[in-house]
């Protein structure tokens, strides 16, 4: 069997190298006859489900093929589990939380039962990958079993980038332990995201029959209302002058999604040569659902054996001499419960993360000590409506001028090194606006999300407020930021959206009334600790300066747990005009500011010596 682990790492390399298992690379998996199996039953079904993945997969070392095998099964058995109607949306998603809870279980044992999930483990343990970066796609297939509605391409892109870009993380993670980096530079990453948008949408397209016949179209409504009709042509699977313009332009977008010159370059060639041969056959696959013309609703599409052969046949002999280049390390077994040799040193967080742009004046944030800083600002971003009035406009343009405030103050919140920025952006009362500015906030707030300025940012989003009033998609939207940024360390900024201080701290009450009733509370001995811990959200930090723009001097029902020692700083300017170095200046105004917490100042120097707070 050619793609099973080899046993140690020296014949592993022979093997690598020449590009097939070389005599002495008896498979370590010839005593565990389970695993042996479980492997290759990933291969057997990466080869049947995607004949194409299969022959890229035959293009690497036969030492890194069982990884790669197991990581595609594996996606494709969630993926399966997700889709596979013949069970109701709920059961589906109670199935994929059951296979992604069982996989958490059996990492640390090295062993499933269920086959994918052995080899998956395996796979895991064997070159340490953490599991834990599919945690968001995972939950995306959970989620994708209540259907997808995309209004536009940012959406769709999220979508797909979410879910594909952690699975392509680990086999990138793969080929980086054996000493094939195939690290990215920055400005190739957009490049490499935008190619993988290519590899979705063709697969969409490759897949258009099987979707429409679910009742699932996975296209933004922003390219079908481009050519009217043809969503409801679609569902009634109707081939029209409208369809055939849709997938014309489709398959041209995927074209020149999938053509990314610059990705490879700087690239080790054996990877390259994967890639370059993985956007060949895209091409021939558009190309089939190009020719196919009303088939295409019936049945995928393939290109012609000829035509692939075509494309793989050079590919082979290239990868063959470019694999050569360089010895491949291949991490020996793994045992459960040993503890492994250690893993290289992941790269800071923060390197991956580029640099707000300069504020355009080139001014530079003020030389504030860390210790010095404020941990948590809070702000009422007020004054859009009249910042709109004064210039003739409607409402909404100011709203909408607000939202480049926000980009600008986040900026200058990285920029200074701030931890905790936290934004009144919609209040439980804003419900009683005109509907039509409501719908004008939360249409930005949607359009804000679905573009994601920060997400080459370190920033963590949170949302903070009542679930259940919003609209689903933007509390999905929502949900989906918080989930695919939770693990940054930089400047979490929170959103208290449908937020209101009182309705946070009366179901404080009801969930702390609830634990008291359930016997786990003494009513008498709850204390200020208690009532912390039971807040929607528990961890977020006391507010050190509050800050309102518009020239108003109240607090408006915003986090009064929070502010309770908060330093107040109240701005004449309307939020609009607002831009980063008015954040500075609020910060150097707290730096001036003696804080006592309520004891006299000499004891509160004691409490925290070298700051007086
Ligand atoms: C208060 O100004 C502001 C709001 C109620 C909404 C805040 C929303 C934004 C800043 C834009 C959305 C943000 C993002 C991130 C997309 P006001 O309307 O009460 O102003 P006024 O006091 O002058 O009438």
């Amino acid at each position: 069997m050619s793609d099973v682990p080899p046993a140690t790492t020296a014949p592993a390399e022979r093997e690598a190298a020449s590009g097939s298992p070389g005599p002495a690379g008896r498979p370590v998996t010839g005593d565990d006859p389970a695993l042996r199996a479980a492997y290759r039953l990933c291969r057997r079904r990466t080869k049947d489900q995607d004949p194409a993945e299969y022959a890229l997969i035959q293009l690497v070392p036969a030492a890194l093929r069982p990884a790669l095998h197991a990581l595609w099964a594996a996606a494709n058995a969630l993926d399966d589990l997700g889709d596979d109607r013949t069970a109701p949306a709920a059961e589906r998603a109670a199935r994929v939380a059951a296979w992604i809870a069982a996989l958490h279980r059996e990492l640390p044992t090295g062993a499933s039962p269920d086959p994918v999930r052995h080899a998956l483990v395996d796979t895991a343990n064997r070159w340490r990958l953490d599991l834990s970066e599919l945690r968001d796609a995972m939950t995306q297939v959970q989620d994708d079993t209540r259907g997808r509605h995309f209004a536009d391409w940012a959406q769709w892109r999220t979508w797909g980038r979410d879910n594909l870009l952690p699975w392509f993380g680990l086999v990138r993670t793969v080929f980086d332990r054996a000493g094939v980096p195939v690290a990215l530079r920055l400005d190739t990453r957009e490049t490499y995201e935008e190619f993988l948008d290519g590899v979705r949408l063709t697969d969409i397209l490759t897949d258009l029959a099987a979707d429409l016949a679910q009742g699932d179209l996975l296209l933004p409504a922003e390219a079908l209302d481009l050519h009217p009709g043809s969503a409801a042509d679609l569902a009634q699977r109707r081939w029209s002058p409208a369809v055939a313009a849709l997938i014309a332009h489709l398959t041209g977008l995927a074209r020149q999604w999938v053509t990314q010159e610059a990705l490879t370059r700087g690239m080790h060639p054996g990877p390259a040569t994967v890639l370059h041969t993985m956007a060949a056959l895209l091409h021939a696959q558009l190309d089939a659902v190009d020719a196919a013309g009303p088939a295409l609703l019936n049945s995928p599409p393939r290109p012609a054996l000829r035509t692939r052969a075509r494309v793989l046949a050079p590919a082979r002999a290239r990868a063959a001499l470019a694999w050569s280049l360089t010895p491949l390390t291949v991490p020996p077994p793994h045992h459960p419960g040993s503890p492994g040799p250690p893993a290289p040193a992941r790269p800071a967080p923060t390197s991956t993360f580029r640099r707000p742009p300069p504020h355009p004046s080139g001014e530079q944030p003020p030389a504030i000590p860390p210790g010095r800083l404020p941990a948590h600002v809070a702000v009422i971003m007020d004054g859009n409506g009249r910042w709109a009035q004064q210039r003739g406009l409607p409402r909404h343009e100011g709203h909408r001028a607000g939202a480049g405030a926000v980009r600008e103050v986040v900026h200058g919140a990285l920029d200074i090194g701030l931890r905790h920025l936290t934004l009144y952006t919609f209040s439980t009362e804003n419900w009683h606006r005109d509907p039509e500015e409501v719908d004008a906030i939360l249409g930005l707030l949607r359009g804000e999300l679905a573009e994601d300025p920060f997400r080459d940012l370190d920033v963590r989003l949170r949302w903070h407020g009542r679930a259940g009033r919003l609209p689903p998609d933007l509390a999905d939207l929502l949900h989906l930021r918080e989930r695919t940024t939770r693990a940054r360390t930089g400047l979490t900024l929170t959103m208290c959206i449908d937020y209101g201080g009182r309705d946070e701290l009366t179901r404080t009450a009801a969930a702390l009334a609830g634990r008291a009733r359930a016997g786990h509370l003494d009513p008498a001995l709850i204390a200020e600790d208690d009532f912390a811990r039971h807040l929607p959200l528990a961890d977020m930090p006391d507010v050190d300066l509050l800050w309102r723009t518009g020239g108003e001097q109240r607090v408006s029902n915003f986090l009064p747990w929070h502010t309770a020692y908060a330093e107040l700083h109240f701005t004449p300017g309307l939020w609009p005009d607002t831009d980063r170095r008015d954040l500075w200046q609020a910060l150097t105004t707290y730096t001036h500011r003696q804080r006592h917490h309520g004891a006299t100042p000499a004891a509160a120097a004691q409490l925290t010596p070298g700051v007086t707070k």
